[in-house]
């Protein structure tokens, strides 16, 4: 199939480069004359193992182009992805402007039958905004051309959106019609080798999946943060009370493990967006509200703990932060636990030394720009130097097993804050290290 995919982010990267690997014919637009330009050169804005690669492929195989020009990439289309972002407003509800601008673009421009796609995460009822914004256009130009919006959200984990793509769980279509029914499936046919696990339902409730999926995975995590506060209070140990539940099928072993909060792209905002969407429909909501409140709070519990070891007035200590990312294999640093934490510890007079193997650009010019006192290490070895205590915040592979003599040589004092529970089963006491994690006093 010839396919558009409108923005070149996260979402459309992926989703239009592994479309192209299927043997589909895929144009990737932006506005973004600069990023289209690196592109075609094999030049990917975001870090994303195996992304780079597919990529070049493709642009050599002619399957995949980069272009700022909707216009033409229009003429010989059978499906247009929207798959810009939708930020969040100030409200805390998803920002439709971008969605509404390409829906507008798509109205003034397309030529013949086409279905377009929601891939952006929008609230309920957007594909209605978005079919109403087309045929605004197409009546401005007295044009009569057949077109269906569809709703098809995507579940991507950053780090592993290759490889989620390629293998889905299962592919969420909101559709009105058969026919456009039969077009998604037959797209994503190839995709099922195993069990097809094509779901087709109304657009609306599609478009509510994305959200409540999102709502339910920050569910699970918050509400095991909370238990992991409870157990350090009554004595228990949250990794092996993990385990017991875990083990239970019905509550299954993803999505349980405590840590320093979540973060990222989506949860933050979609947790929002959907209390914010209750709301102006008139509801309260008040679980998803509290999974909220919990994870702003989850995030604060490693630096409070720091706090109750070396006092409130922190000036004269430097700490060794192991992991700046919201979460492995990304350079990603949205939302991410280590901002808030870093920041309460410089806010209190400590000096920070920092490493993360794939996140020190993002954080040194965007989300830690201007903070003081903080400084960027080539390993994770090197920021140990005069520092009080080691503290992890981002599970990266390379900070599993690390050399603990080392660790100890290198600090002034043998303290470990682990944020993300990572060491819980070494026995570090018995290494000689003071060790502090998540859920177990
Ligand atoms: C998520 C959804 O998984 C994906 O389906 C959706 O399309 C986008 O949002 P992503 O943001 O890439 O994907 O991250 P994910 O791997 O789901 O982790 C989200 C956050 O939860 C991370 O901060 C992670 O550290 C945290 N987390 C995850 C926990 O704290 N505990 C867990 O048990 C699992």
């Amino acid at each position: 199939m010839n396919l558009t995919v409108i923005g070149t982010g996260y979402v459309g990267l992926v989703s239009g480069t592994c479309f192209a690997e299927m043997g589909n014919t895929v144009t990737c637009i932006d506005i973004d004359e600069k990023k289209i330009n690196d592109l075609k050169k094999g030049i990917i804005p975001i870090y994303e193992p195996g992304l780079e690669p597919m990529v070049i492929k493709n642009v050599k195989n002619n399957t995949l182009h980069f272009s700022t020009d909707l216009a033409h990439s229009l003429k010989k289309c059978d499906i247009a992805f929207i798959a810009v972002g939708t930020p969040m407003g100030e409200d805390g509800s998803a920002d439709l402007q971008y969605v509404l601008q390409v829906a507008s673009d798509i109205g003034k421009h397309m030529q013949q039958k086409l279905i377009i796609v929601d891939k952006s995460t929008v609230p309920v009822g957007t594909a209605d905004k978005v079919h109403e914004e087309i045929k605004k256009q197409l009546e401005i130009r007295n044009v009569d051309i057949d077109f269906e919006v569809v709703s098809n959200p995507e579940f991507l984990k950053e780090g592993a959106a290759i490889s989620d793509f390629l293998k889905p769980d299962r592919v969420v279509v909101g559709v009105a019609s058969k026919e456009a029914e039969d077009t998604m499936r037959a797209l994503y046919a190839p995709f099922f080798r195993i069990k097809d696990a094509f779901i087709s339902m109304d657009v609306r409730s599609a478009e509510m999946t994305k959200y409540v999926a999102n709502a339910m995975l920050a569910t699970k995590i918050s509400f095991m943060n909370e238990v992991s506060n409870i157990c350090e209070l009554v004595g228990a140990d949250v990794n092996k009370v993990r385990i017991g539940i875990g083990s239970d099928s019905r509550i299954g072993y993803s999505f349980i493990y405590p840590g320093s909060g979540y973060g990222g792209s989506c949860f933050p905002k979609d947790v929002k967006a959907l209390k914010r969407s209750a709301q102006q429909h008139g509801y309260t909501p008040r679980l998803i509200d509290a999974v909220e409140k919990v994870n702003n709070d989850q995030k604060m519990v490693i630096a409070n703990k720091i706090v109750a070891k070396f006092g409130k007035d922190l000036k004269g200590h430097t700490f060794a932060i192991w992991g700046l990312s919201f979460k492995p294999e990304t350079d990603d640093m949205r939302e991410a636990p280590a901002i808030y934490i870093i920041k309460a510890l410089v806010e209190k007079g400590a000096k920070i030394k920092a490493y993360d193997p794939k996140a020190m650009h993002e954080a040194q010019s965007f989300y830690l720009k201007g903070v003081k006192d903080i400084e960027y290490c080539e390993s994770k070895y090197d920021t140990l130097n005069e520092a009080n205590a080691m503290v992890l915040l981002t599970e990266w592979k390379e900070f599993r097993s690390p050399d603990f003599e080392e660790i100890k040589n290198r600090l002034k004092e043998a303290v470990i804050f682990d944020g993300r529970n990572q060491y819980s089963n070494l026995n570090l006491e018995n290494k000689g290290f003071e060790y502090y994690q998540i859920g177990k006093k």
